[in-house]
């Protein structure tokens, strides 16, 4: 027995006009009409066969139902309930959601329109039909009571559409993105680089490249607040390009003064660049990867691809495949954020990654917290027992710098070592690396 299966002879009222609504249907056998119900007869305001869904509108404005739906033919209805619906709603985009209750709002208004008892005023002038074959049910005293609650319901323009705080904050994310789209044009943005070192000894091996947006007017602009934007409104592929570009061209002349200062002697510097799930989505990306380390001939290996677990997690068999790829032209992957995400170990055999990156929430605690300390300890091992290469994020005390070393880990990166600089104080920082490692 399906419980959300509800079925209806033909004829049967499914529900009436200003009801209050439970559930949305749909219609997966017969045919149902939806219709005005007036003391003359009804409008028939449309047919809807299988496969077809209706009832939605009193769910998603919790206003009485616009409409009666009866059956025209033998029916079997599945239910969709007011959870389901309020949770994908929950979810959806700030300004979808006020999108849906204005058109709500207009469509209540013109069902209005066309209760009215002036036909003129009906701009598309709906027939009075009983071709259904449907007995004209006269509406009770209660439901022309309840419809009317309907229509004044619908004609009430002072509602607020949404709670107000959501409604600016929404607002305020669409300036910001309209924002962001000038900040791309008109070079507002910037890339800081923050030195990552060998914890054996603090020599420099790499960078990771943060996005800063220098906002004329509000200043600095964090990333944790505009990424998220920029992922949600797809201007997130054009900025991993513009990082992926500069970024790789920065990486040279990086390189070069590594030369100039030890030659040979190290591993050339690699620069981790921050990708997103929808990058990966994109039909220019692999492109994009080989047209970074042939502009600049670059080693492929020093270009690594910081990815979230979150991001692998959207769509794996794609992440997987393009990283894949990128991995074959001698490009390194790095999961970022090791540790926050839910299903850290099934993927991390299968996932193309060489670097790990310990997440800076258990580098921060690992002296306050015994099982945070035995938890990146045995990332650790489990990373270095496949191989891996591994960063630990957050290193921020000379304290941490001597536990992390004395477990193993390979990398670290934090303000301890350096915060993320502009080009010009990452130069000065590594001059000032030669005191420790001389020039050749
Ligand atoms: P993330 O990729 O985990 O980057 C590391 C963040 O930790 C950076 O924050 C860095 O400034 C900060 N950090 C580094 N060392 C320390 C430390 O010792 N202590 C503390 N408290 N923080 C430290 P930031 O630059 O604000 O970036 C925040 C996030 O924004 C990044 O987290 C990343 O998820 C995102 N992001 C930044 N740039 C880009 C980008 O170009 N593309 C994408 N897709 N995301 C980016
Ligand atoms: P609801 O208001 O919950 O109940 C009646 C349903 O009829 C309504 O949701 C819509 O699914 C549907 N409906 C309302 N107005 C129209 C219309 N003008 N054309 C087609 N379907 C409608
Ligand atoms: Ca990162
Ligand atoms: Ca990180």
């Amino acid at each position: 027995m399906d419980a959300l299966m509800r079925h209806f002879r033909q004829g049967d009222w499914i529900f009436h006009e200003g009801d209050e609504g439970e559930c949305a249907y749909i219609v997966e056998q017969g045919e149902v009409a939806i219709v005005l119900e007036r003391s003359d007869g009804h409008i028939t305001l449309a047919t809807y066969g299988q496969g077809t869904l209706f009832g939605e509108m009193a769910i998603i404005d919790q206003k009485p139902r616009s409409a009666g739906a009866i059956a025209l033919k033998d029916c079997a209805l599945r239910a969709i309930t007011r959870a389901q619906l309020n949770h994908r709603l929950e979810r959806a985009d700030p300004i979808l959601k006020i999108c849906i209750q204005v058109i709500l709002k207009h469509l209540r208004k013109t069902l209005t329109q066309i209760h009215s008892p002036e036909p003129s005023k009906v701009s598309v002038a709906p027939t009075v039909t009983n071709q259904a074959n449907v007995d004209v049910i006269q509406p009770t005293a209660q439901q022309e009571e309840s419809a009317a609650q309907t229509l004044g319901q619908a004609i009430d323009h002072s509602q607020p559409m949404m709670a107000s705080d959501v409604f600016s904050e929404a607002i305020k994310t669409l300036h910001l993105e309209q924002e962001l789209q000038i900040a791309l044009t008109q070079n507002q943005l910037r890339l800081y680089y923050q030195p990552i070192v060998r914890l054996s000894d603090g020599l420099i091996v790499g960078f990771e490249a943060l996005m800063r947006w220098i906002h004329p007017v509000k200043g600095m602009i964090s990333p944790a607040v505009f990424i998220p934007i920029a992922e949600r409104s797809g201007q997130i592929v054009e900025m991993t390009y513009w990082a992926l570009r500069e970024a790789s061209s920065q990486l040279k002349k990086f390189q070069d003064i590594q030369k100039s200062y030890w030659g040979d002697q190290y591993a050339p510097l690699f620069m981790s660049v921050n990708f997103s799930g929808r990058d990966f989505l994109d039909g220019r990306f692999l492109d994009e990867i080989q047209n970074a380390l042939q502009n600049h001939q670059l080693p492929p290996k020093s270009l690594k691809l910081e990815i979230t677990e979150s991001m692998l997690m959207l769509s794996p068999d794609e992440v997987q495949r393009v990283l894949g790829i990128c991995q074959s032209y001698g490009a390194s992957v790095a999961i970022d954020d090791f540790g926050t995400g839910y299903s850290s170990l099934s993927y991390l055999q299968s996932m193309p990654a060489d670097t790990l990156k310990i997440d800076q929430s258990f580098v921060r605690t690992i002296h306050k917290n015994d099982r945070h300390l035995a938890l990146v300890e045995s990332i650790l091992h489990l990373a270095h027992r496949l191989g891996m290469l591994t960063v630990a994020e957050g290193v921020e005390t000379a304290e941490d710098v001597v536990t992390l070393r004395n477990l193993g880990c390979d990398l670290a990166q934090g303000y301890h070592y350096a915060r993320p600089m502009p080009t010009d104080q990452v130069l000065a920082w590594m001059e000032k690396q030669t005191e420790q490692f001389p020039k050749i």
